[in-house]
């Protein structure tokens, strides 16, 4: 089997490499305001999506050493609502590093604001690709996974890569004009 810390072809040494925790954010918090909400009374979905596309960059950013930019957010799904009163609470770090790009996982809680009663709220996986000043694709540092979490995240993201990038081959071929076309 291999070395899941070991750098991928095309990559920058290994000696270039960043650990998980060198751009990893945990429990970043965010109290809920009355203007958070939506007309449910929960809290406005979107609100937490912008929180979490933000924070994400800033991994992605710390990671690469460069601008990156959101390529593509995976199926995000609204586990449980979050309130009035609550805070939010974002976790975020690199699950892997390819070429250019750069998988981040975000995990969004809920407490009340005593510190009561957690709920995780949603989960989802954020791709950035590093850019450099004529914003073309940038190489990013490999990633030295340690903890087995981060080996299990590291071997799970490369499934979703290949997913997201047949999903998107498949899109451009059905996309793509038929000679038949005028
Ligand atoms: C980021 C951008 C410059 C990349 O340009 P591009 O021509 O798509 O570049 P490439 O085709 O060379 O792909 C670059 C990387 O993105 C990956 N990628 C491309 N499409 C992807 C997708 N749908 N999902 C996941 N990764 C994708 C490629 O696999 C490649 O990664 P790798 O180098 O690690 O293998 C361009 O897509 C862009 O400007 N997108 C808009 C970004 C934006 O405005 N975001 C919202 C605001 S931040």
């Amino acid at each position: 089997m291999p070395d899941p810390s070991a750098a991928p072809d095309s990559q920058p040494p290994l000696s270039l490499a960043r650990r998980v925790a060198d751009s990893a954010v945990r429990e970043q918090v965010y109290m809920i305001f009355p203007n958070d909400l939506n007309n449910n009374d929960t809290v406005f979905g979107g609100l937490i999506m912008s929180q979490m596309d933000r924070l994400c960059a800033v991994v992605a950013d710390r990671h690469a050493g460069a601008i990156c930019s959101t390529v593509g957010v995976d199926a995000v799904h609204f586990l449980k609502p979050a309130r009035r009163g609550d805070v939010l609470i974002f976790s975020a770090c690199v699950n892997r590093a390819w070429n250019t790009s750069m998988e981040i996982g975000c995990r969004v809680e809920a407490e009340t604001i005593a510190g009561l009663d957690r709920r995780h709220i949603l989960s989802a996986y954020l791709t950035f690709v590093a850019q450099n000043s004529e914003g073309r694709p940038h190489p990013v540092p490999a990633l030295v996974v340690e903890s087995d979490q981060e080996k299990r995240r590291y071997g799970e993201a490369q499934l979703r890569r290949e997913s997201r990038l047949a999903h998107s081959e498949a899109l451009k071929r059905l996309r793509a004009p038929t000679t038949s076309e005028p």
